[in-house]
């Protein structure tokens, strides 16, 4: 027998179920709590768990991107606590996945009740939660855009944008897609064509379906190398003239070898905030020739940007939309594609086009009806806006502190810093080093200890992004803030002997 079929699971320990909320300022009696509880499982100490972890589990996930993944035991509202007792502000939520607070008591509630009637239901039937949820999101889709549309379900992100591609092949005949060079569609074979990072895509061979990619408004790290004040949107003008001309290789005035463009309105990589009129200068251009606009709300949907999705700002309409992660706020991996009724028409998109077993689980569906109903319970067009401008404000006052934070952003509870040297050159690594810090280490803020889980991005990974749960309160901002001004305090000195390399990035 092996080794590791000594384990026993302590079933005591993970039946334990509860909905009670706890505030910030009590967090220290739950953190212990959990954490004193996990070291007293009998069978599997957590050098035993880790240990699982290095001899059992392939390792190609992204655990272990982190020298030292966190051992997680507990989570609440803004809040995870660890195995060893520590209590971390979780300023990404995992990677907006829970915009409305982990445990969030209504929403899982719902998710309880659901369990205890109808916890399993095969998806060849209908269901109430499944019918009441499309109708909420076709309901909110036509307010919004006037347009009718038709819902259905998938299993996580990538594949809901495999919906997507399907439903542009089967309405344009075409397999290409354009995107924007920075946007993430997912890891799956078929959304990889059109993830932009080339290491995703390296140790697997060709892609002939590879998207077209076009540089996105990236304006800390043009890539045309203009400044954002005089540029007059040169990177959008030249996604318009790409389609102007039929030598440009891609499109003529009136018809286009691209069957749609794949946009994700601010970017996930560095929570990157294009300039409003952006994609307005050629997403006519497109539409005139044949080319449907996906939105990708996947990260930046569900009131992440202070509207309930992120293209409302940008003066544009899709013909087809994706949703995942805070769509069922992290309790669910199941996901939505909305697209334009006459695109998915029943006499179009016929039964069997589309289909996973677990796409309309009903644990999910309750999950998701009920994060769209706390969801739309809430002023959020008011709330997040005013929030975010509080939290940029507090960014802006840390950049004046550390001038190695080159720039600030942020729309809504989506925001960014990027630290670059006074040339914009980025400090490569810089925002790794600063989530390592974060995590690794106690710090004091109001007599209370914290650590703080940081998400990085960017081309570099100089930038740390900011995605806080929505109901986050201004002294919670506060506690960030100021437990980000100890971290950074520590990056700075490391910055130029550590992350920035000789000669600079170029
Ligand atoms: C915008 C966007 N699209 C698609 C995906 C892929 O989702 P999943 O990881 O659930 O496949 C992600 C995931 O981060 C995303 O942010």
């Amino acid at each position: 027998m092996s080794e590791h079929q000594f384990f026993e699971i302590d079933t005591d320990f993970i039946s334990e179920v509860s909905t009670e909320t706890i505030s910030w300022q009590e967090v220290e009696s739950k953190a212990v709590k959990d954490g004193t509880k996990l070291k007293a499982l009998p069978t599997a100490s957590v050098e035993d768990l880790r240990r699982i972890d290095r001899e059992c589990l392939s390792w190609g996930d992204t655990v272990h991107y982190q020298e030292n993944p966190i051992f997680v035991t507990g989570c609440q509202q803004g809040l995870v606590f660890d195995n060893d007792s520590n209590t971390y502000i979780d300023t990404g939520m995992w990677h907006s996945s829970c915009n409305f607070g982990y445990r969030n008591p209504q929403i899982e509630s719902e998710v309880l009740r659901q369990f205890n009637t109808l916890p399993q239901a095969c998806g060849d039937f209908l269901h109430r939660e499944k019918l009441l949820i499309a109708k909420q999101v076709v309901d909110a889709i036509y307010e919004r855009t006037g347009l009718k549309g038709r819902v259905s379900f998938n299993v996580g992100g990538s594949l809901v944008v495999e919906d997507a591609l399907k439903i542009v092949r089967k309405n344009t005949g075409k397999n290409k897609v354009a995107v924007m060079m920075g946007g993430y569609h997912g890891r799956s074979l078929a959304t990889l064509n059109l993830s932009s990072s080339h290491r995703y895509r390296q140790y697997f061979n060709e892609f002939p379906e590879r998207a077209i990619m076009f540089p996105f408004a990236n304006c800390s790290q043009c890539f045309y190398e203009k400044e954002r004040d005089t540029c007059d949107l040169y990177c959008a003008r030249m996604i318009s003239k790409a389609f102007e001309n039929e030598y440009y290789g891609i499109a003529s005035e009136i018809s286009s070898e691209i069957g749609a463009m794949v946009i994700e309105p601010c970017q996930g990589r560095g929570y990157t905030i294009p300039p409003k009129d952006f994609y307005q200068k050629f997403i006519t251009d497109l539409r005139e020739r044949g080319v449907l606009i996906v939105a990708d709300e996947i990260q930046v949907g569900m009131y992440r940007t202070g509207k309930l999705f992120a293209f409302e700002h940008f003066g544009f309409v899709p013909d087809i939309i994706t949703l995942s992660k805070s769509f069922t706020n992290g309790l669910s991996p199941v996901s939505l594609v909305w697209a334009r009724a006459d695109l998915v028409d029943p006499k179009v998109f016929t039964p069997g086009h589309a289909h996973s077993n677990f796409a309309n689980h009903p644990l999910g569906t309750a999950a998701a009806l009920a994060t769209w109903r706390y969801m739309l319970a809430q002023d959020y067009e008011t709330s997040v806006p005013a929030k975010g401008e509080y939290f940029l404000a507090k960014l802006r006052q840390l950049q004046v502190l550390h001038p190695f934070v080159y720039s600030v952003d942020g729309l809504g509870l989506l925001l960014n810093m990027v630290f670059a040297d006074e040339r914009g050159l980025p400090y490569r690594n810089s925002a790794q080093l600063a989530a390592a810090i974060a995590q690794d280490n106690d710090f004091t803020w109001l007599g209370k200890t914290w650590r703080m889980i940081l998400q990085t991005g960017g081309y570099d990974l100089n930038v740390l992004k900011f995605a806080p749960y929505l109901d986050i309160s201004y002294e919670e901002i506060d506690c960030t803030i100021g437990v980000l001004d100890q971290v950074l305090q520590k990056l700075g000195p490391m910055l130029s002997t550590q992350s920035m390399p000789i000669g600079g990035v170029k």
